[in-house]
């Protein structure tokens, strides 16, 4: 009688196992499916990117007294010289994609390196770029000591050594400071939306105000910013981060914290259909309604979820470009457009968002062997169409 209990319930057990696996299988297709018709939306294979004349992103830019730019580090322009010569052609900023974090800068509590860093804004200097600094106050990036280290008796005397150091030695250098780095979360659950870093724990709400009137007294000549990411689409979480960081904004203009500008990271998805460019304007109407300007300073769209074919990749990445520079560049605060690298040969997205088909990633507006691509066409034609800045 057990035995054929035991395989009755063995039956049971196989036969709901295989309604799961079909179940998920038909989930998983729906999905697919789901993808597959929202990327067939995406890609206009008649979207026209023709770009007249052969002008640099640079000058493009300058030509509306825009400023164009891109990250990278000592690590990629020192050693490859032809690399080097198109990002000082098509860049008019350049800032650091790591030089500048406390783990390259802060080999010990004691000690600063600015090596890597010196030579990166001698390299701005001598092709006559502007500098950026990113970033002075973050929760990732900390040297392996911080965490043994720093706790709530000495952690204030640290950041404020660590900022007045390195804003000191690069005053009157710097465009612009990334002073404090994506401290918004809404998911971690506080009244003020603020991220459960370790400088919160350690300093409380007020480490974003100290911070910004420190980088202020140590250089009064560079524009301080605000830097986030996750604000750019019409879902549930953008939505609440936006909200979140409106509302830090207004309670650091209303303590008359010396912050000058909002960075808007602008790190997209290629497969995301959920672009909504009047939400995105309004949101950064609100930003320039509270007296500050706007930077677009991590600008890249992942392929990670796009068809392996080079062509189609390039299209719906090149006409995300070009319907977000469109919208932000309606935005007459906006000032500067940064991507997060120059060339597919240098992007994070290789080790961080790789692809499952492990083919090259498809980015930036430069390929891996230097050449143009039509997301660089959708970042000019962007320029080409928008309003001359006042200055
Ligand atoms: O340089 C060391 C190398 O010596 C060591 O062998 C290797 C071991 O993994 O690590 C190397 O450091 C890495 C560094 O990039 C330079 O490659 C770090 O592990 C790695 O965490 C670091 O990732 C950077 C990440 O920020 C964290 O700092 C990415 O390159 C960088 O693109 C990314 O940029 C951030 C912005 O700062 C803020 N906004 C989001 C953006 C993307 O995450």
């Amino acid at each position: 009688m057990i035995k054929k209990q035991r395989l009755m319930g063995r039956r049971v057990f196989l036969f709901s196992l295989g309604t799961l696996a079909s179940l998920a299988a038909v989930a998983t297709g729906n999905k697919l499916r789901h993808l597959n018709n929202s990327l067939q939306a995406l890609d206009n294979e008649e979207r026209d990117f023709t770009v007249i004349g052969e002008a640099t992103l640079r000058d493009r830019a300058a030509a509306k007294k825009l400023i164009y730019g891109a990250a990278s580090d000592y690590r990629y322009l020192s050693i490859a010289p032809q690399f080097a010569a198109s990002f000082a052609q098509e860049c008019g900023m350049l800032v650091p994609e790591n030089d500048l974090k406390w783990k390259t800068l802060r080999p010990t509590p004691e000690s600063f390196n600015f090596t890597q860093g010196d030579w990166l804004a001698k390299f701005a200097f001598d092709h006559n770029m502007l500098f950026r600094g990113h970033t002075l106050v973050w929760h990732e990036a900390l040297p392996p000591w911080f965490k043994d280290t720093v706790n709530s008796q000495n952690a204030l005397g640290i950041l404020l050594k660590h900022i007045e150091t390195v804003v000191g030695h690069y005053a009157g250098k710097i465009h612009s400071w990334d002073v404090v780095n994506e401290v918004i979360l809404p998911k971690d659950g506080r009244s003020d939306g603020l991220r459960n870093t370790p400088w919160l724990q350690l300093l409380g709400p007020d480490y974003i105000d100290i911070a910004f009137r420190a980088a202020a007294k140590a250089d009064p000549q560079a524009l301080l910013i605000y830097n986030d990411y996750g604000l750019d689409y019409d879902t549930p979480e953008h939505e609440a981060k936006r909200v979140a960081v409106l509302n830090l904004l207004k309670r650091l203009k209303s303590m008359g914290t010396p912050i000058h500008a909002f960075g808007m990271q602008a790190h997209l998805q290629g497969h995301e259909t959920r672009f909504n460019p009047k939400k995105l304007k309004a949101f950064l109407q609100e930003v320039a309604n509270l007296g500050l300007k706007i930077l677009i300073t991590e600008m890249d769209v992942t392929d990670q979820k796009l068809p392996l074919d080079a062509k189609v990749r390039d299209r719906i990445i090149a006409g995300a470009y070009e319907d977000y520079l469109s919208a932000v560049l309606d935005e007459p605060a906006v000032i500067a457009v940064l991507t997060w690298g120059l060339s597919d040969r240098y992007t994070w997205l290789s080790e961080f968002k790789s692809r499952g088909d492990k083919a090259p990633i498809r980015t930036l507006p430069l390929d891996e062997q230097l050449k143009r691509k039509l997301a660089w066409n959708a970042i000019a034609r962007a320029f080409d169409k928008a309003s001359e800045r006042e200055v």
